[in-house]
């Protein structure tokens, strides 16, 4: 028996080292890793830049908070939205994405004093009260606190006709992923994410988009708002911007940046050096090694070659990609596992989920066919 919280599934791999795309087990099996720890891996394992830039900084000033004025924190914000190229010009560094769309809330609720939000069934957008509040399904499974902080509205995924009754004038704010990743890399689409920026508009309400597993280049695109050419008011970010290293970030347009006075929010973690020297390593590499054009790639290789076995179509964006099964994924994962190969599911059950490296090349998708193949219809 060990002391950890049994709370979580797990797969049956112990995991002891890890280089590029590949896991290496106890048993000393060598695993491909199209999950990338939920969304996170986004350099794979072993980046010389991400790691140097966490050396050079823990060697140089390990921490000091929000209180102590720090260049790094201020050049991986500059970083971060020079990177965005979105007009969302104001960072509040934190931890988790979670904390990130907490702030969001927050803000949106404190600007416009309303007390209902707007979400979309199938979302996920974590634990925390408010965060929770807006995952699709919590209340059922684990929400746990007696009450929301926000009245909640669930719109259907992709249905602009649901737009027009389902926010009003009470709603706060609208929050979205614009490729639901645990709801199984399901995309919203420009025409819906259009419909929702409109219906925001005339309402008031803000729009924020949760870019927590889809963004930071993900879906071969900075973010999914540059994919879709539609811009919200705030962004939340996390995973892949610390590719390994917990850090969380919320871009605010001036909308929601005009309430950020002194004490408005606060973290003793956020924007923490370490964090801050590995957000500008991680873009760094995805800009210097043209990840953003590798993950639109072998995206596009796999969904035209992976056509194979157990798949019947494709979905999601990018390295948030879904293949459709025409058998359980909660099957096809262990099929793929025992062939040395660990993808994702979701909560749809006709979903594989992939969420690899952005590292990952043409062989490796090559081996995710045959080992399709293999498994068989
Ligand atoms: C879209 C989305 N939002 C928010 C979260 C919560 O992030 P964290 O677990 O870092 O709090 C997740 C985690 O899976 C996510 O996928």
């Amino acid at each position: 028996m060990d002391h950890l919280a049994p709370v979580f599934a797990q797969f049956p791999i112990e995991v002891v080292s890890a280089e590029g795309v590949w896991l290496t087990t106890r048993d000393g099996r060598r695993i491909l890793d199209l999950y990338g720890g939920h969304a996170v891996a986004a350099l794979g394992y072993g980046h010389p830049g991400w790691l140097a830039a966490l050396e050079r900084q823990a060697r140089s000033v390990l921490f000091q908070s929000n209180a102590v004025p720090m260049d790094v924190r201020t050049r991986a914000a500059r970083r971060l939205v020079e990177f965005s190229a979105l007009p969302l010009p104001t960072v509040f560094f934190v931890n988790t994405g979670a904390e990130a769309n907490e702030n969001a809330l927050k803000l949106a609720c404190r600007i416009t004093g309303r007390d209902q939000v707007v979400a979309v069934e199938g979302s996920f957008h974590g634990r925390t009260a408010a965060a929770g509040a807006v995952t699709w399904g919590a209340a059922a499974k684990w929400y746990g606190f007696p009450r929301t902080p926000f009245d909640v509205q669930f719109l259907p995924r992709r249905d602009a006709s649901a737009l027009a009754g389902g926010i009003t004038s009470r709603t706060a704010a609208v929050i979205v992923e614009p490729v639901q990743g645990v709801g199984g890399a399901f995309d919203m689409g420009r025409e819906y994410l259009e419909a929702l920026r409109r219906r925001c508009d005339e309402t008031g309400a803000f729009l924020i988009f949760d870019e927590v597993q889809c963004g930071m280049g993900r879906t071969g695109h900075p973010f999914a708002a540059n994919l879709y050419g539609v811009m919200p008011d705030m962004i939340t970010a996390a995973k892949a911007l610390g590719a390994g290293f917990p850090v969380g970030a919320l871009l605010c347009g001036p909308r929601a940046a005009q309430a950020l006075k002194p004490d408005v929010l606060g973290t003793t973690f956020g924007g923490g050096p370490l964090a801050c020297a590995v957000i500008e390593a991680v873009i760094e590499a995805i800009e210097s090694e043209g990840l953003l054009e590798n993950v639109r790639r072998i995206s596009k290789r796999i969904r035209e070659t992976c056509m194979v076995g157990p798949v019947t179509g494709s979905q999601g964006e990018g390295f948030l990609l879904g293949l459709r099964l025409s058998r359980p994924a909660s099957e096809v994962q262990p099929a793929l596992l025992e062939r040395g190969i660990l993808a994702g599911t979701s909560a749809d059950p006709g979903v594989l989920r992939l969420l690899p490296p952005f590292t990952l090349g043409e062989s490796h998708a090559d081996l995710l066919c045959d080992a399709l193949a293999d498994i068989g219809a």
